[in-house]
């Protein structure tokens, strides 16, 4: 089965095709394409993501990368001279489709419409959760290309995909090609990104249950925050990563303590904006230490220490209690050093037992190939006109 999935909840605009071959737990995974443009360095400059320019971005660029993508796949076939044109009912159906995106339509129909159709069984997009206008403008372009091309769409869960995310693991020495690794329920999924921290109880393909969110900010949204504070760049996550790594312990004399908030509730819920806080108050009563390099460095590192103290100590409760057979970490700040160690060497000593799976870093963040996968996994084929964005989808 090849899938082409696309990807626009949040600031980057993705597209991938993949080929899944095999049983589901023994597929086999060949991809043909996996395009993720970026447009951090658009919305740096505001600190964040400012919804309404990464919907103008994703209208400006779906086209081309999918153009992009195709060629990398060798599915783009040459345009045929003097092709019989596209029955007129379709194009109908694509201009409603993009009635509302008119520049997207125009891009559309300049590039889209004349080529010929590739092979693909079936169209992957993300509906939710996300940003709502950066969302409907890949539900939009996705159902018109299911109309164009009379192909079924599935639409994708965004935290369905980064928990996908982990099964996926390099078969070999060629790049392209991936093993699905076969999780044993109950399976417990850490995901942790730039708007979700979750912890998911998964019984088995497609059951979820939600047993702890954060209740404010988002632990990669307190990496982002935090950062600002210290005036480093967005996204926040690797600065801060980078700063605290180069810290040399020995040499410091200033101490930081911050709260491990939450660490010890009943409860597997999360809550960082008191962290964030609390790096506001030091950094106001330290405002020598907060101009120096150095002082900084201290400041990311105990911040980057007590957000991955909470998450790994969290986690390894939680699937103590629930007997947890395979652990999983997914999401943006699952690329984050200090926590993919801590969460391997604890769960080693705690629950030798449990098995661990977590990205390779360069899929941690948001890419279009996870939505193929959990497309193939636990999708549902729909007609186009049966979906639509939802940005507070939930996993449960
Ligand atoms: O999953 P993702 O790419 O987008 C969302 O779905 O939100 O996650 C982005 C988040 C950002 O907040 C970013 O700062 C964070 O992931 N991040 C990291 C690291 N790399 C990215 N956080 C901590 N350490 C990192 N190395
Ligand atoms: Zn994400």
């Amino acid at each position: 089965m090849r899938i082409l999935a696309i990807e626009t909840s949040c600031d980057e605009t993705a597209i991938a095709i993949a080929d899944f071959s095999g049983t589901k737990i023994r597929s086999q995974i060949t991809v043909l394409s996996n395009i993720v443009s970026t447009q951090v360095a658009l919305h740096a400059k505001f600190g964040g993501v400012v919804p309404n320019l990464a919907k103008r971005e994703h209208q400006k660029n779906l086209p081309s990368i999918l153009l992009a993508a195709l060629k990398e796949a060798r599915l783009l076939k040459p345009k045929v001279k003097n092709q019989k044109l596209k029955s007129q009912l379709k194009i109908q159906n694509v201009e409603k489709i993009l009635e509302r995106e008119p520049e997207l339509l125009k891009r559309f129909k300049k590039y889209i419409v004349p080529l010929q159709k590739s092979k693909i069984d079936a169209i992957a997009v993300t509906y939710g959760p996300g940003l709502a206008p950066a969302l409907w403008v890949g539900v939009n372009f996705s159902r018109a290309l299911a109309r164009l091309w009379n192909v079924p769409l599935i639409p994708v869960n965004h935290m369905e995909g980064h928990l996908f995310s982990a099964f996926l693991q390099q078969s070999g020495k060629e790049k392209s090609k991936f093993q699905i690794i076969d999780s044993k329920f109950p399976t417990l999924a850490l995901l942790v990104s730039g708007g979700h921290t979750e912890l998911i109880l998964m019984k088995g393909y497609g059951k979820y249950k939600v047993i702890g969110e954060t209740l404010d900010d988002a632990a990669g949204e307190a990496f982002d925050k935090v950062a600002r504070l210290l005036g480093l760049g967005y996204p926040g996550g690797p600065e801060i990563s980078a700063l605290a790594e180069k810290l040399k312990v020995k040499s410091l004399k200033l101490k930081v303590a911050l709260p491990r908030p939450m660490i010890n509730s009943k409860d597997y819920n999360f809550s960082f904006s008191g962290l964030k806080t609390a790096v506001l108050y030091f950094l106001r009563d330290h405002s020598r230490a907060a101009k120096s390099k150095i002082g900084k460095a201290a400041v990311a590192k105990e911040f980057q220490d007590a957000v991955v103290d909470v998450l790994v100590q969290k986690t390894i409760r939680a699937a103590k209690e629930y007997k947890a057979k395979t652990v999983l970490l997914g999401g943006g700040v699952a690329a984050n050093r200090l926590l993919r160690r801590e969460l391997v060497k604890n769960l080693q000593k705690e629950l030798p037992k449990a098995e661990c799976w977590m990205p390779n870093v360069a899929l941690a963040g948001d890419n279009a190939l996870m939505i193929a996968l959990a497309a193939y996994f636990s999708g549902k084929k729909k007609a186009p006109n049966a979906v639509g964005a939802n940005a507070n989808l939930r996993l449960d």
